[in-house]
């Protein structure tokens, strides 16, 4: 807990808790969470795309190796607990397991980049790590218009080495994350962690509407072409397509106006819609949908529609004997049977599943409030958490020999 808080501290906005990738107080989460590996036995090194990776050697031939962690990075005015203590939980299970001869490779893994908030593209560190970087995502803009490439230079790393922070494609022998989530739904049953089953597949928008800035004092109303008020038009026609049940969740969470001026008729909108379900099929119908009304509206209003980039992330089936491992851990450590769940958010594990056998552990947080500076954990949770990775981590082990 207090490693959490600690961390909290370091942010690009004082009083606030913000650290998008790349940004200057990564530097400082770095010195400290690689400080906090190697007090727990592991070799740290920063790969190219900034993850910070602690690796203990087995001293068993043959070993395979497994991978446990979260990511580093937060959302704009965030908790201190999204990602991070997916982190810190997993040093705090290879200190406890320090002394111990493990028959595979462990590595913990702080990703650099999940929330998407500076490039508009998540999952960045986790999409290196698990092999799956696409070299295109170099020339990606942030709001500053500094490409990824630029950003990566700039903090003294090198994008030329990217495919080097992929782990070797064979002997991994699977990937842990520990994450708060579904808090409301753990809460009503009273448990402090949960199994994950499935993470829902995600859709990632960027739009433009264009229009014509002009004059709003001398531009008469049906001479306009307004890009906002067409994209207003669009942020309810997702809500409302959201709310008949097109997806679970659709969000528009982002807009960015030009010339954003009291006095000018805004000539240009970016916008982002944000799609999620579990079922492939809805959540491309759902899209289709978005596009459809996106397009007549523009058209009625003489306004031009174009999806500018789409980032999709396919619904995840957790590994089953991960899974399983996990539950008896969570039986093993809590005296009861494992709750399961779904996911409904997006994690590097939808990522690493790609790749490697992969499970997930919810964390019960209080209302489930996320991506806001009311996060908060119990320390009891906390601790079965831990201990459930722990169990599950020697469980793993006990299979192997
Ligand atoms: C990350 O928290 C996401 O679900 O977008
Ligand atoms: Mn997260
Ligand atoms: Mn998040």
């Amino acid at each position: 807990m207090e490693r959490c808080a600690r961390l909290a501290r370091h942010t690009e906005e004082p009083g606030r808790i913000t650290r998008t990738f790349l940004s200057a107080p990564m530097r400082d989460v770095h010195r400290d969470v690689a400080e906090w590996m190697r007090e727990a036995n592991l070799d740290v090194r920063i790969d190219d795309v900034g993850n910070v990776v602690g690796r203990r050697e087995s001293a068993n031939p043959g070993a395979k190796t497994f991978v446990i962690g979260s990511h580093l990075d937060t959302v704009p005015n965030a908790g201190a607990y999204d990602g991070i203590l997916g982190v810190v939980a997993a040093i705090e299970a290879a200190a406890a397991l320090a002394d111990e001869a493990l028959p595979f490779h462990l590595v913990v893994v702080g990703f650099s980049e999940e929330e998407g908030v500076r490039f508009g593209t998540p999952f960045i560190g986790s999409r290196a790590f698990a092999g799956a970087f696409d070299d295109a995502m170099l020339g990606l803009k942030d709001s500053d218009g500094m490409t990824l490439a630029d950003a990566i230079r700039s903090f003294g790393l090198d994008p030329g080495n990217i495919a080097e922070a992929a782990l070797p494609e064979e002997g991994i022998l699977g990937f842990l994350e520990i994450h708060i989530e579904q808090g409301p739904v753990l809460e009503r049953r009273n448990v402090p962690v949960a199994v994950v089953d499935r993470i829902s597949g995600q859709t990632r928008l960027q739009c433009d509407l264009a229009g014509e800035t002009r004059h709003a004092g001398t531009t008469p109303m049906n001479a306009r072409r307004d890009a906002l008020a067409g994209a207003a038009e669009v942020v309810l026609a997702v809500e409302r397509l959201g709310r008949s049940g097109s997806a679970d969740v659709m969000t528009v969470g982002q807009l960015k106006v030009r010339p954003n001026v009291s006095n000018c008729i805004p000539g240009s909108v970016e916008l982002s819609v944000d799609i999620r379900h579990a079922d492939e099929d809805t959540r491309r119908s759902a899209e289709a949908g978005v596009m459809r009304e996106a397009e007549r509206i523009a058209a009625d209003r003489g306004l031009a529609f174009r999806m500018a980039d789409r980032r999709d992330t396919p619904c995840v089936v957790c590994d089953a004997g991960l899974s399983d491992a996990l539950a008896a851990s969570v039986q093993a450590v809590t005296g009861e049977p494992a709750f399961h769940h779904d996911s409904g958010a997006g994690h590097d594990a939808m990522i690493m599943a790609r790749a490697v056998g992969t499970a997930m552990l919810f964390v019960r947080c209080r209302d489930g409030i996320s991506h806001h500076p009311d996060e908060s954990v119990a320390a009891e949770d906390v601790a079965v958490a831990v201990g459930v990775a722990v169990d599950c981590l020697r469980r793993i082990g006990g299979e192997r020999a």
